[in-house]
């Protein structure tokens, strides 16, 4: 039996709801047709934006949006996306499929959507392609409400008041897609280009990311941060945040990164033992971070994280459509889990892609709509955000896997008070075969009321249009409350979220 110790009365960290937050590029069919539909469409839509997918996010709790890109952003002009719908201009969208972009979805459009959602806003602005010019006036444009160029022909196209801008990246994976620089290079590079991401508000400044490493590379957090934090008489930054994008990606190839549906057990332990790789990542990039930011005053931003799979057989390569199963669940539940225990430094994260487009919550069909595992998992955990995470330590919990190289531990915890005073503990179980006997112990509490749900299934479970829900939340009673705490039974393949009420 595996025990779960809880120390309600240890605070280890304010979990951001921003770790919940999402990613949404001109990719595929993210932005058009799962997001975007026009108001024209035959597709319930408020101001072109579909009706059921805003209210299925809703319902989840969408903190944070980060929009355009993504490799999208760096060749993004914003320009081309105000205005009247018909005199915008099209463009090819090289990085996702060579395919038209009629920029009928833009910055105005951005805006809506986050309200619809009520969420914060995150643009990532285009320091591989763009000018400074063109990213302060975008700036500008989003966020001054006096008289100005930009606020000008903001309020000349219809939006009198200025926006809330709550973060703005420089730049997108800049050691790639973004122009290939060095750590060198675009640390000089952001330097200059964040001096013009000039703030109009004082109480509410905009939050800078600067672009941080992918995965492991250690070499550009120290570089870039050399340059761009700790430069002699100014270490008050010019950065709020870095940001680290990691993805998980069973096969070894990048032309065989395996299939979304159709894997084995083995390759089901290879998925979680890499997408638990991120703990590592975190502590690794974050002890070069405490070098340098000792007070933890920059935030760490997985702004993009997630299964990448092979596309759907049939669909288009550039648009990265793939199914979601129980596995990919399992993969936020633990990843969730891990973000929430190092809430210290990580400030946000956001999952790729939002719909249609890699580890999406949503999947849609046209008028159809359906809810992913990966949804289920986001819904479970939101009373996780603007909590407080609580001390908590598993015994006795062994690891999961045939193959030594990529065993992964049987269970994963994380438990967190939210401001209602209530107690949510989400545990997932990671094991195909071994159901596990869980005993919680609270320190003092002795809890009163419990609400407590399930998602649980094959390893290769999945809803498709035909069968929508095969995978989804339940209500779980398989526990018993104690003394102290609670006795329950979690079974293998399962994420469990627990409310409790003292
Ligand atoms: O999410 C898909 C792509 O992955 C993003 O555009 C890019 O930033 C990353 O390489």
């Amino acid at each position: 039996m595996a025990k779960l110790y809880i120390n309600e009365s240890k605070k280890r960290g304010h979990i951001n709801p921003e770790i919940y937050g999402h990613f949404a590029e001109h990719l595929g069919r993210c932005i058009y047709e799962g997001l975007y539909v026009g108001e024209k469409s035959e597709v319930p839509n408020e101001n072109g934006i579909r009706k059921d997918v805003v209210e299925a996010l809703k319902e989840m709790q969408v903190p944070v949006l980060r929009w355009p890109g993504g490799c999208f952003a760096d060749e993004y002009h914003w320009k081309d996306g105000i205005g009247p719908k018909e005199s915008r201009k099209k463009m090819v969208n090289t990085h996702w499929g060579g395919v038209t972009e009629d920029n009928s979805f833009g910055t105005h459009e951005y805006f809506e959507l986050c309200k619809q959602l009520g969420c914060k806003t995150y643009v990532n602005g285009n320091l591989g392609s763009g000018s400074i010019q063109e990213m302060s006036e975008w700036v500008e444009y989003m966020t001054f409400d006096g008289i100005s160029p930009m606020a000008d022909l903001r309020k000349a196209n219809g939006h009198e008041e200025a926006w809330k801008l709550d973060y703005f990246g420089v730049g997108n994976e800049n050691w790639g897609c973004g122009g290939n620089m060095t750590p060198e290079y675009y640390a000089n590079e952001y330097r200059r280009y964040q001096t013009y991401v000039r703030q109009y508000h004082d109480d509410a400044p905009v939050k800078k990311i600067c672009c941080g490493a992918n995965s492991a590379d250690y070499e550009w957090t120290e570089k870039v941060l050399k340059t761009c934090f700790a430069f002699p008489h100014n270490n008050s930054g010019f950065m709020d945040g870095l940001s680290l994008h990691y993805y998980t990606v069973p096969g070894e190839e990048w032309s065989h990164k395996g299939s979304a549906t159709d894997f084995s057990e083995k390759e089901w332990y290879k998925t979680l033992y890499k997408a638990n790789r991120i703990e590592d990542l975190i502590k690794r990039h974050g002890t070069i971070m405490d070098t340098f930011d000792p007070e933890k005053k920059i935030g760490m931003m997985i702004d993009e994280w997630g299964c990448w799979f092979d596309v759907e057989p049939g669909t288009n390569p550039g648009f990265l459509y793939q199914q979601n199963t129980m596995r990919d669940a399992l993969v936020a539940g633990l990843s969730l889990n891990i973000f929430n225990k190092h809430c210290d430094r990580v400030k946000m994260a956001c999952i790729a892609q939002m719909v249609n487009v890699l580890q999406s919550v949503v999947l849609t069909e046209g008028v159809k709509m359906l809810l992913t595992p990966t949804y289920y998992v986001f819904h479970m955990y939101k009373h996780h955000q603007d909590g407080e995470l609580l001390e908590s330590f598993l015994e006795n919990n062994g690891l999961a896997g045939e193959e030594k190289e990529y065993q992964v531990p049987v269970l994963s915890e994380s438990v967190s008070e939210g401001k209602d005073g209530k107690i949510t503990v989400t545990l997932s179980n990671l094991s195909l075969t071994q159901e596990e006997q869980v005993e919680i112990s609270f320190s003092e509490l002795k809890p009163g009321t419990v609400e407590a749900v399930i998602l649980k299934g094959k390893m290769n479970d999945f809803n498709s249009f035909d069968e929508p829900e095969k995978v989804k939340e339940e209500v779980f009673a398989d526990y018993k409350i104690s003394e102290r705490g609670l006795n329950l039974t979690v079974p293998a393949c399962s994420v469990i979220s627990l409310r409790i009420s003292r």
